[in-house]
């Protein structure tokens, strides 16, 4: 055994989402939402589910808070669903929507729990889409003003922000592919909002700090260690490597460094097909305090040609055939996270960054003693903050680890089939129960530490 110790002050969290949690899509005055639309479009959500209810967390926040209580958390990082603020993505604040979340912070706060609030988790006010969604330009803008109005209304309760979760994630799945909402497939669409995203995470950054110079203001990228395929095949090494840039550094550079990553696609940068204008890159600069990383496994990569996008690269599946699978068919891979987060400080001199997911879907439910025994959940957990306080040792400044998730809850196309939760929900009823995952967790968090045996710190590949 070995003590695994995390350094003093560092953060242990867990994360939701407001559309996987917090049904009452039409209450106190919220507006639609394009995952509202999307998720009751027949076809679209593989068990028929829809998240009108989810886990009631906007009637029964208070036992969310107590549940983070319970486990000695000291991070909470939740969503503001937009068309709660702005029911139609424009025009004053809805202080009826403002006021669940000053509710919720101010009772995070009393517990010692930091808000760590993101802006946008993929829920856009359907108005916006109607006018065009995120490929149309004028949506930066609406965002920079939403991020302004949640800054005027919780800024004296919220010091640290997220503005984008995953913006490649729903980019991608959203307008190229078509199977996230709000269902387009139209890579074009997807080349303009990804520029769109940029800016618009350019200008809410500054408006965030406009409001308050001493925010700490970040965005949380899904990333992944990009691996060839084939490792042994150069085409799948290149392939892998444009496919980091695609999707690891999208949106990081702009924000570092007021460019896009060179070598991304095949032919170059498609400018055009973007919708670059003249003065734009000086605009994307926005010097992120810290990086919220989000990641789950490791990602293969084959060279393709001719893809709609032209990066030339395909992931192939969630991972490979190595570790053992989640039961949403993930693999479990730790060394992942140590890789990517040391590549990321390597390359960017080491700046801030929070895990602000990370977590698996196993589905473990009550034994006939009402105890849920998600034995496979407590491993990951000890396996993910092993390879995390490796990266911490070899100097990645790594502040804080959010596992995804504090609640069982509506995963996006999956429904409820898929739980990631430290507590279990009881959909019929919504009642939470803390699962075995979810007292280890807190006993971690307490103490700041666990015990790694050998056989964790072997698979990590650090030597007791
Ligand atoms: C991430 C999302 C999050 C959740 C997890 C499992 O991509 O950000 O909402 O669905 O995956």
């Amino acid at each position: 055994m070995a003590r695994i110790a995390f350094p003093e002050g560092f953060r242990f969290g867990a994360a939701t989402a407001a559309f996987q949690i917090e049904g009452a899509p039409a209450e106190d005055g919220k507006g639609p939402s394009i995952w509202d639309r999307f998720s009751h479009e027949p076809g679209r959500i593989r068990t028929g589910d829809t998240a009108d209810r989810a886990c009631d967390s906007y009637h029964r926040w208070g036992e969310d808070v107590e549940l983070l209580r319970r486990m000695n958390l000291r991070s909470y990082r939740f969503s503001i669903s937009w068309p709660r603020i702005q029911p139609e993505g424009r025009g004053p604040a809805n202080p009826r929507g403002l006021d669940y979340y000053r509710r919720l912070c101010e009772s995070l706060l009393e517990a010692g729990i930091r808000p760590f609030p993101t802006l946008y988790h993929w829920d856009l006010p359907l108005a916006l889409e109607e006018r065009g969604g995120w490929p149309e330009r004028d949506t930066a803008g609406r965002f920079a003003d939403y991020a302004d109005h949640v800054a005027r209304g919780l800024g004296d309760l919220v010091h640290d922000w997220l503005l984008f979760n995953e913006p490649q994630v729903f980019v991608i799945l959203g307008y190229a592919l078509g199977i996230h909402a709000p269902g387009r497939k139209d890579p074009d669409a997807a080349l303009r909002a990804s520029h769109v995203v940029n800016l618009a995470q350019a200008e809410a950054f500054r408006a965030i700090k406009a409001r308050d110079a001493a925010a700490r203001v970040g965005s949380a990228f899904n990333m992944s260690s990009c691996e060839p395929a084939d490792p042994e095949s150069a085409a799948d090494r290149d392939a892998a490597e444009r496919f980091h840039r695609a999707t690891n550094l999208w949106y990081l550079e702009p924000a570092l460094r007021g460019r896009y990553p060179e070598g991304a696609f095949e032919r170059g940068l498609p400018a055009a097909r973007m919708g670059i204008e003249e003065g734009d890159l000086e605009r994307l600069r926005a010097p992120l305090d810290v990086i919220g990383i989000n990641l789950y496994t490791r990602t293969p990569v084959r060279a393709v040609s001719g893809d709609p996008l032209g990066i030339g690269a395909l992931p192939v599946g969630f991972g490979r055939d190595e570790g053992p699978r989640t039961d949403f068919g993930w693999e479990v891979w730790h060394p992942a996270l140590h890789d990517l987060v040391m590549r990321i400080s390597r390359e960017y001199h080491f700046p801030e960054i929070e895990i602000t997911e990370n977590g698996a879907s196993y589905g473990e439910g009550p034994g006939p003693d009402g105890v849920i025994r998600d034995a496979r959940r407590i491993d990951f957990l000890r396996g993910a903050l092993t390879a995390l306080h490796r990266a911490i040792e070899e100097g990645a400044r790594v502040v804080g680890y959010h596992h995804w998730s504090l609640l069982d809850n509506f995963e996006w196309t999956e429904g409820y089939a898929q739980r990631f939760g430290l507590s279990w929900v009881d959909f019929r009823t919504c009642e939470r129960t803390l699962k075995e995952s979810g007292r280890i967790y807190g006993e971690i968090a307490a103490e700041g530490a666990l015990e790694a045996d050998e056989e964790t710190l072997e698979r990590i590949g650090r030597s007791g």
